[in-house]
């Protein structure tokens, strides 16, 4: 109900009567009553004036679960939004609402991560307020082997939600790194519970770097904010409902096909390394090559002296890219 209000009061722009509200919403003036205090405790600020009713002060930049179910498009991530304060990791939070029954599509969102995890083992910088850290739980039908191309998809969506409420151009560097003036913006863990031959869970973690100004040292070279490149404070809870709704655009068409062969295109067009040196740091040893894109499995293909070669895991550093060469 506090979501609805917030609607109605944000596309009303003035005054709306308690009357009004209750009658929309089919409930007494004390709940609806209670609701406005409850969004003045998430940090809105609402006038009410007698004989007129309650009136939203805009321009307030409020990151809480209210916030985003007001401005949510989606068919069905975010609508079982589970928003935390402090988590250790919201990919363990996405884990354990699974194994309590969470359904796909639900997505975990916190202020603040206490052990925020990175891919290889790495710690995540999780600052409280300064970022999108949020997991992505889904059930889906196929095969575990399918499942390293959400991660792909993951990244498109990031990238395309970065560009509609920033406007900038971000690419992606194979196979999940969101960069931004050749600089690391987001991340994305993805983790999955499987039995045999099926998967149980999918849960995909991303972690965009949106209001911080400064990095720890280790991470300054490599790293930077949306409000960096923008110069600007970017809201978070229109961030997350933007990259929401891209991730349902692209997941569909990867439905489609279950690869990425009608998503390959578009990939392609973001990814920072197409036709560039990459050194690939494969397991059975290093080598060089010029990337050549992904295929419709989302394999990197790069071009050595003497074959195409696909590279499926193991880690493509790229020339130019994270103060490489
Ligand atoms: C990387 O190393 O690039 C992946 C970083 C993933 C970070 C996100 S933040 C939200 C989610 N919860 C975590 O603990 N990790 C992911």
């Amino acid at each position: 109900m506090k979501a609805n209000i917030l609607k109605i009061l944000k596309d009303a722009k003035d005054y709306v009567s308690g009357q009004e509200l209750c009658e929309h919403l089919g409930v007494s003036r004390t709940a609806v009553w209670k609701a406005i205090q409850q969004l003045e405790k998430e940090g809105y600020e609402i006038e009410a004036k007698r004989n007129r009713g309650y009136r939203l002060t805009e321009g307030k930049n409020v990151f809480a679960a209210t916030e985003i179910k007001s401005i949510l498009q989606t068919e069905q991530v975010g609508h079982n939004l589970v928003f935390l304060d402090l988590v250790d990791s919201t990919n363990n939070e996405a884990r354990r609402q699974a194994e309590k029954g969470a359904g796909d599509g639900t997505l975990v969102v916190a202020l603040e991560q206490s052990s925020g995890k990175g891919r290889r083992g790495r710690s995540w910088v999780s600052a409280r307020g300064a970022g999108v850290w949020m997991s992505l739980l889904l059930r889906p039908d196929f095969m575990p082997e399918d499942a390293s191309m959400l991660t792909l998809i993951a990244a498109m969506a990031v990238r395309e939600g970065i560009r509609q409420v920033t406007g900038l151009e971000g690419q992606i560097k194979w196979p999940n790194d969101v960069v931004l003036n050749g600089k690391k913006v987001c991340g994305i863990l993805t983790e999955m519970s499987t039995e045999m031959e099926w998967i149980r869970y999918v849960v995909i973690g991303i972690g965009i770097n949106v209001n911080m100004r400064e990095f720890p040292e280790e991470i300054r070279e490599t790293a930077t904010s949306l409000a960096l490149c923008a110069d600007k404070t970017i809201r978070c809870a229109e961030l997350i409902a933007a990259v929401a709704g891209t991730w349902e655009y692209y997941y569909k068409k990867f439905l489609k096909t279950r690869d990425l062969s009608l998503l390959m295109e578009e990939y392609n067009q973001m990814l920072v390394n197409v036709d560039r040196e990459v050194k690939v740091l494969a397991p059975k040893g290093e080598y060089t090559g010029i990337s050549r894109g992904i295929n419709e499995r989302g394999e990197l293909l790069v071009e050595t002296n003497q074959e195409l070669r696909t590279v499926l895991s193991g880690e493509v550093s790229v020339r130019g890219i994270y103060g490489y060469v």
